[in-house]
C-alpha cells in the first residue's frame, strides 16, 4: 500500500493550492520509499531538503492569501504553520544525524498531521480565498 494516496476527500477546492498539496504528498511519497529502500544518505538528505523547502514555499504562499483576503482564522492557522516548520526541522536534523529509524517515524507522524491540516484546518478557508479577487 502506497504511504499516501491522493482522494477527493483532501480537496480544499482551491486549484492551486490542491495542486500545492498533491505534489508536497508526493514528495514524501518519494522520501518514505527511499527510506525504506535504504537510498544513499545523500540521496534521501537531498529528497528532505527538497521536500523542506517545498512545504516552507506552501506554507507562506497560504498564509499570504488568508492575510490578503482577510480570512478570520488566519492567526490560529499561521500557528499550526509554525509547529509544522518545528517538526520539518527535527526531521532534517535527524536525517543529518543519521537517526533513520526515528526519522522514518517522523516522516509518518508529517504526513498524518499534514493530511489531518489539510482536511479540518485548511478546508476552513476555501470560501474566504474563493471570494477573495486576490489570489
Ligand atoms: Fe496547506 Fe495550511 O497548509
Amino acid at each position: 500500500m502506497a504511504f499516501f494516496s491522493w482522494d477527493t476527500k483532501y480537496s480544499v477546492n482551491v486549484p492551486d493550492l490542491d495542486k500545492e498539496h498533491k505534489i508536497l504528498l508526493e514528495m514524501l511519497n518519494e522520501l518514505h520509499d527511499a527510506m525504506k529502500q535504504g537510498k544513499g544518505k545523500e540521496n534521501i538528505e537531498r529528497l528532505v531538503n527538497n521536500s523542506a523547502s517545498y512545504a516552507k514555499s506552501h506554507l507562506s504562499h497560504e498564509e499570504r492569501l488568508m492575510e490578503q483576503c482577510g480570512y478570520p482564522g488566519f492567526q490560529e492557522h499561521k500557528k499550526q504553520h509554525e509547529f509544522f516548520v518545528q517538526k520539518v526541522n527535527e526531521f532534517k536534523n535527524d536525517v543529518n544525524q543519521n537517526n533513520y529509524k526515528l526519522s522514518s517515524e517522523l516522516l509518518k507522524f508529517l504526513k498524518d498531521w499534514f493530511v489531518n491540516h489539510i482536511t479540518m484546518v485548511d478546508s476552513k478557508y476555501s470560501t474566504s480565498i474563493n471570494n477573495c479577487k486576490v489570489k
